[in-house]
């Protein structure tokens, strides 16, 4: 079969990792007999660099009729970039967030696994760790903060900003479906994270997240606020199975939840909508602390790249062999910087990418 990704490598470390995820993709092609063909797309401060705007129209087309889109990173005030002294609306980010609007691409998956292999790696106390952990982050990713009208002005002589949090019941109702359907195939439970003490919006997507869950009796449904969810991650990481919270929780929560997995170079995320095309991105950025220096951590990237082929093209061995082939490295002692741990075999981003394309 071909397949048609959009490559959107980004900036600072994007390009770095993508090459990697890229390696992994072709050891599957030539592994299981698929031809993935990859267009390049603009996105980003490279985006704004030679065209003025951090998403074209053009690169919105061509990453909606790709059959995926896998993307790096954007942003970072990388090589003395002008591109924050921009209006927001033509800063890096905002292209990623007209990328996702644009694909109507409403539910991130963000899975925090624990492997075996990193156990060393993982902050954590060991008691605290015990069997590991493995839960998935549902993210609401179109709503909420992130795209609420929002204004800076002169109000009583005084500078001042705000931005709005907006959620309609449809909005809430389709990311909690996801996250029930997700929780069925797992342990069969949803925490709803929300600020419902506080919120209106969170009071609604209280009320909506149960009305959905009586479609769902197999599934338990437990409501937690967001602090105290905040902690109870670090406390006791096994208790979750499906965390479902809206857009700005979801992205505090989920590099919190990258963490105890051993980095924030190891969790994948997946955006997905209503078809087959999503958005494949590790759920950090674009690192300008360490660009260039060959010691990114690749895996979140490779995942994500896994979670095309299963959700997208419906590979499901071909992606079961890739996760495969990260724990294989990771059991041989293999670790980027991030990972490091006594006793282990220091690598850069790229042999990284080596090693788990030779092993698929
Ligand atoms: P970041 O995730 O880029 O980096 C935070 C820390 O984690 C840094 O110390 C970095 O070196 C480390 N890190 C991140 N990815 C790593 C990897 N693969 N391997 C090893 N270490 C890794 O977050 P930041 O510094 O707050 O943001 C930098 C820029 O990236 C900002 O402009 C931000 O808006 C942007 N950003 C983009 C995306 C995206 O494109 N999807 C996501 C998050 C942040
Ligand atoms: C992420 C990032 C983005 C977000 C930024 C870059 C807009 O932090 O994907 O987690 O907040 O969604
Ligand atoms: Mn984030």
């Amino acid at each position: 079969m071909e397949y048609n990704i959009a490559v959107i490598p980004g900036d600072g470390i994007g390009p770095e990792i993508i090459r990697e995820a890229m390696k992994v993709l072709d050891a599957v092609g030539r592994k299981y007999g698929h031809n993935f063909s990859y267009t390049q797309v603009l996105m980003g401060g490279v985006s704004i660099d030679a065209t003025g705007v951090p998403l074209t129209d053009e690169a919105l087309m061509t990453a909606k009729n790709s059959d995926a889109v896998l993307l790096g990173a954007v942003g970072g005030n990388v090589g003395g970039s002008n591109w924050y002294s921009l209006p927001p609306h033509l800063r890096p980010e905002a292209g990623l967030l007209a990328l996702r609007k644009g694909l109507n691409l409403y539910a991130n998956i963000r899975p925090a696994i624990l492997f075996d292999e990193l156990k060393a790696a993982c902050p954590l106390r060991e008691d605290i760790i015990g069997e590991g952990f493995d839960f998935v982050v549902v993210r609401e990713l179109t709503g909420g903060l992130y795209f609420g009208d929002r204004w800076t002005k002169e109000v009583d002589g005084l500078r001042t900003a705000t931005d709005t949090l907006v959620y309609n019941e449809n909005e809430i109702a389709r990311i909690a479906k996801i996250a029930f359907e997700i929780a069925r195939k797992r342990r069969k439970k949803v925490c709803s994270v929300d600020k419902a003490n506080v919120l209106d919006s969170s009071r609604l997507w209280r009320q909506v997240t149960k009305e959905v869950a009586e479609n769902y009796p197999d599934v338990e449904l437990v409501d937690m606020l967001v602090d105290n969810c905040a902690m109870q991650i670090v406390k006791d990481p096994g208790q979750f199975d499906v965390i479902l919270t809206e857009n700005m929780f979801g992205d505090i929560l989920s590099d919190e939840a990258s963490m105890v997995t051993g980095s924030i170079g190891m969790l994948s995320s997946a955006s997905l909508g209503e078809g087959k095309l999503g958005l494949y991105e590790p759920s950090h950025g674009s690192a300008p602390d360490i660009a260039g220096q060959n010691k990114a951590n690749p895996i979140a990237t490779i995942l994500s790249a896994a979670m095309m082929l299963r959700y997208s093209f419906d590979l499901d061995m071909e992606a079961d062999r890739v996760e495969e082939a990260v724990r294989k490295v990771l059991k041989k002692g293999y670790r980027t910087v991030d990972i490091m741990s006594p006793e282990k075999t220091l690598v850069g981003t790229d042999k990284m990418g080596d090693l788990i394309a030779q092993e698929v």
